[in-house]
């Protein structure tokens, strides 16, 4: 085995007796009471899901494996050169838990750089799509067609010990993610440059690599796919396209089925679509008010009049967050020191400048507050990546680290199928008259 995986499996052995024990000894332990709101209402706040590679707290914004996004630019290995965390460390800490050292996020990127290989017929399940196809269906196609290749598939049906599935797993997790960049690539290429592609370059990092087959090769553009692909990586178990992975794979369907069903999520304009939302709703701005720099009492009117329409103001609130997404601000940071001049970034300063207040003011919104997707089109476009209807496709390409990193841990500590009880409003009305005659 290679020592990434050994050091993985180390850890969820001694994980697997932990919990053991835990819930031999707690199993029966209350975390909380579910309401039927609740119930109703998205789940919000049901603490019902363990992931290990993750824990966002209201305020403080997210924390991966204890260390939050400030810690994470410090502390992680980065490229020759470069400033900003690499995320084939991130990926190391999220499965091993351990925060890497340079050789191990090299030895991930080297791996990653071995399987990158797509075979030719992903390639043409893609160039079966009309091309005016969104990017993300076709990316989402590209995935399940490249599900031929699933290791864990082809143990199952040939018959394996359920002890085996997470190697299993690790093994289609670490190929899986090796190939995105390049098929992400591809779509890019294919529907906005003239299908004209350009071949991998085996001695870049993942990001850079990336960023040198979509045709970028601006220095500080590689590092903002370093810093992007890295914050936008995991966001505990709950968010739509994190579930939506860790459900399908307890079904025990192999990485690449599951992670489409993230990513079919993560296609929802209310996740990860809002990124191109963002840019559309500036435009539309910038075009209504005949103006490319408005004014932050033309920008007030502006969110009022979106609000007005019944329409959400795109990049702000969150299910969970209760302040400012560290997400937006890190790429805030990034924009000060590379290019903070822009027009369209200055736009986004300014929203984030008037926009929480005329939030907080109606009064229902939970988080005024700005979310990753606020800030990453506006740099995004800045280094002339303008294609909005793509900016998810680098969203997920991201996410593939933490959600097939907690698909691992889910299939080392063999968690069950999940399968969760579900009511009617018969049952409800049934079981709140009955609750009030016993009370009476
Ligand atoms: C992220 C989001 C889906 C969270 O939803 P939520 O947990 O239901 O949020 P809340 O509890 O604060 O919602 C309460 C009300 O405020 C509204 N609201 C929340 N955020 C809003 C926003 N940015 N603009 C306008 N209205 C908003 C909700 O639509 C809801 O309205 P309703 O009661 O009429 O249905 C929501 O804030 C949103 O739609 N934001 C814009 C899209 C976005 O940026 N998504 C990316 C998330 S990372």
């Amino acid at each position: 085995m290679g020592y990434v995986k050994d050091s993985f499996k180390l850890k969820a052995d001694e994980q697997a007796k932990e919990i053991k024990a835990l819930i031999d000894q707690h199993g029966n332990k209350k975390l909380e009471d579910v309401t039927l709101a609740q119930a109703y209402q998205g789940m919000r706040g049901i603490t019902g899901l363990v992931t290990e590679t993750s824990l966002l707290d209201a305020n403080e914004g997210i924390r991966f494996r204890g260390y939050s996004i400030p810690e994470l630019r410090e502390r992680l290995p980065k490229a020759e050169g470069g400033s900003e965390p690499l995320p084939e460390g991130l990926f190391y800490l999220m499965l091993v838990g351990e925060v890497p050292t340079q050789e191990h996020a090299e030895h991930v990127s080297a791996t990653w750089a071995r399987r990158s290989h797509v075979p030719n017929y992903v390639f043409d399940v893609i160039e079966a799509l009309p091309i005016a196809t969104h990017p993300m269906t076709q990316f989402c196609a590209a995935i399940i067609a490249l599900q031929n290749e699933s290791k864990f598939a082809k143990a199952y049906h040939d018959g394996i010990n359920k002890k085996e599935y997470w190697n299993y797993v690790y093994e289609d997790t670490m190929t899986l993610i090796a190939r995105l960049p390049r098929v992400a690539a591809y779509i890019y290429r294919r529907k906005y440059k003239n299908g004209e592609h350009i071949q991998p370059d085996g001695m870049l990092d993942w990001s850079a690599n990336f960023a040198h087959m979509m045709g970028y090769n601006d220095e500080s553009f590689k590092e903002l796919m370093r810093l992007y692909l890295t914050i936008h990586a995991d966001h505990e178990g709950g968010n739509v396209s994190a579930h939506a992975t860790h459900l399908v794979g307890s079904a025990l369907s192999d990485p690449y089925l599951s992670f489409a069903a993230g990513m079919t999520g993560l296609a929802g304009p209310l996740h990860g679509l809002a990124n191109q939302e963002v840019i559309r709703w500036i435009d539309e701005m910038y075009a209504e008010l005949d103006n490319n720099s408005p004014s932050k009492e033309q920008i007030a009117e502006y969110i009022k009049k979106t609000l007005l329409a019944g329409k959400v103001v795109p990049g702000y609130g969150h299910a969970v967050l209760r302040k400012t997404d560290p997400r937006f601000t890190a790429q805030m940071e990034f924009a000060k020191k590379h290019c903070s001049d822009d027009n369209m970034i200055q736009t986004v300063w300014n929203i984030y400048e008037v926009a929480p207040a005329i939030l907080e003011s109606t009064g229902k919104i939970k988080n005024p507050w700005p979310n990753v997707d606020a800030h990453s089109g506006a740099l995004l476009k800045h280094y002339g990546l303008v294609e909005e209807d793509f900016y998810t496709v680098l969203f997920g390409v991201s996410r593939a680290l933490g959600v097939l990193a907690s698909l691992c841990w889910d299939r080392a500590l063999g968690f069950p199928i999940e399968r969760p009880k579900s009511i009617t409003t018969e049952w409800v009305k049934k079981f709140i008259k009955e609750s009030e005659k016993a009370a009476s």
